[in-house]
């Protein structure tokens, strides 16, 4: 299968019940996408396929083949400076553990690409698939505005 992965190309052969998730950490080696859960509710494993928020541990690997696939690794500029959302985490000190947080930049990017003017309520929807277990999703949330702001 080949499939892009943040703007490059990658080819490889894959089994059938290769997971998104473990192929891009695995096998193309970006490993900010994480496996949180084993029931598809956690959204540790969001990334955007073709533009569109997903869970990569509920789509499989040759199922994207052809396809754009945007992963946290794949939002900093060629500097390795962060985008707007990243950096509106930072501000807000909306970073939390390396678990959920890169899940949540990554819906909260397809979000904003859909919506860049969002409601606190739209925002605290479209966060809805993505938990953390500390319950911290406050500053999560006015990072999401204040990126939405900066965007804009
Ligand atoms: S690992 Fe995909 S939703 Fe939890
Ligand atoms: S900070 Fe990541 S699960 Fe709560």
């Amino acid at each position: 299968m080949t499939i892009t992965v943040n703007g490059e190309k990658t080819s490889h052969e894959v089994e059938d019940r290769t997971l998104l998730v473990h192929h891009l950490r695995d096998v193309v080696g970006l490993t900010a996408t994480n496996i949180g859960c084993d029931t598809s509710t956690c959204g540790s494993c969001t990334v955007l396929v073709n533009g569109e928020s997903v869970k990569s541990c509920t789509v499989l690997a040759a199922q994207v083949d052809g396809d754009e696939v945007e992963t946290l690794e794949g939002l900093a500029g060629d500097g390795g400076e962060m985008d707007a959302v990243q950096n509106a985490f930072q501000q807000k000190h909306a970073l939390q553990c390396g678990f959920c947080t890169p899940g949540m930049v990554m819906a909260a990017t397809s979000l904003l690409r859909e919506n860049p003017d969002p409601t606190e309520e739209q925002v605290r929807m479209a966060l809805k698939g993505n938990l953390c277990r500390c319950t911290g999703y406050h500053n999560i949330v006015q990072a999401i505005l204040s990126a939405a702001e900066g965007i804009r």
